[in-house]
């Protein structure tokens, strides 16, 4: 049973809103009374889900965060309409296509560290301030339970889950002087278009390979990860910083 209002009076900023974890954190977000900027590179996926948000609502932004010049747009963007965020959820994340380490095109590699790391110095440099100048706030990052638990054949998208553990944990150090809380979600693989992304539409029998190593024996949803997602950015949290928690079914200690 959901308690709603945890969020009340928030305005919140979710990257990747568009689909999967994103796009379950901003409709919970709405629900638990926070206003929610659905921010995506597929606009049209961003103001699907926008539209569908009950609770106080929110509006969709389009956002390459890979982009500076992108997030500078969308924070002036999206402060203009609901005044300055306190939550950012950076949740967006591309995955890569299982490979042995060298056969990674390069360019793809180039993509996925702009998309999965580079995009936490545009978050520093554009929404910071406005988190600082506001008097605090909360960050969550979305990490992964293949950061510390990782599998063969997907090297790269684990090194940059890594590197979101260990930005969150720097995170948190830095910004605690201006009461700003950032902790992450490690989740295990989960019923999202990424997985299709990663394994084929098709790809049943390693889908059922995962699930097996999963001690709870079921994918990861977007609800799962959504209430981890309240809860961090609540004030139930608010002692809470540089945390990293498993949504995993166990993956970690199975
Ligand atoms: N699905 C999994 O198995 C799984 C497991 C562990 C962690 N995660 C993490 O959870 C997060 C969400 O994953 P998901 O499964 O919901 O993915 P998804 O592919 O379903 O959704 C990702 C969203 O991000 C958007 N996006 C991609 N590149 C972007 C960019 N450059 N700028 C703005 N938006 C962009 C996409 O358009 C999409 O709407 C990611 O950080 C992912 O690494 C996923």
């Amino acid at each position: 049973m959901i308690v709603p209002g945890r969020l009340e009076g928030r305005v919140a900023i979710v990257t990747g809103a568009g689909s999967g974890f994103g796009a379950g954190i901003a409709r919970r977000y709405a629900r638990e009374g926070a206003r929610v900027a659905c921010v995506d590179i597929d606009l049209d996926a961003a103001r699907a889900v926008a539209d569908s948000l009950e609770g106080p609502g929110g509006h969709a932004f389009r956002c390459d965060i890979a982009d500076g010049a992108s997030w500078a747009m969308m924070v002036a963007e999206t402060t203009a309409r609901f005044g300055p965020f306190d939550t950012i959820v950076a949740n967006a994340a591309l995955t890569q296509k299982p490979a042995r380490l060298a056969k990674t095109p390069e360019r793809d590699l180039d993509r996925l560290l702009a998309v999965n790391i580079k995009s936490f110095y545009h978050l520093a440099v554009h929404a910071l301030p406005v988190l600082r100048k506001r008097g605090g706030g909360a960050v969550v990052n979305i990490a992964s339970v293949t950061a510390v638990r990782p599998r063969p054949g997907m090297a790269w998208y684990q090194a940059t889950k890594a590197a979101v553990v260990s930005l969150t944990q720097t995170m948190a150090a830095e910004l605690a002087p201006d009461r700003i809380r950032v902790n992450a979600i490690a989740p295990a693989v989960g019923a999202t278009p990424m997985l299709q992304s990663m394994f084929g539409p098709d790809d049943q029998a390693s889908i059922d390979r995962v699930v097996a190593t999963i001690p709870l024996g079921r994918l990861c949803t977007p609800d799962d990860i959504a209430a981890a997602a309240v809860y961090l950015a609540s004030d139930e949290a608010s002692f809470v910083t540089g945390a990293v928690l498993p949504v995993d079914g166990g993956r970690l200690v199975g």
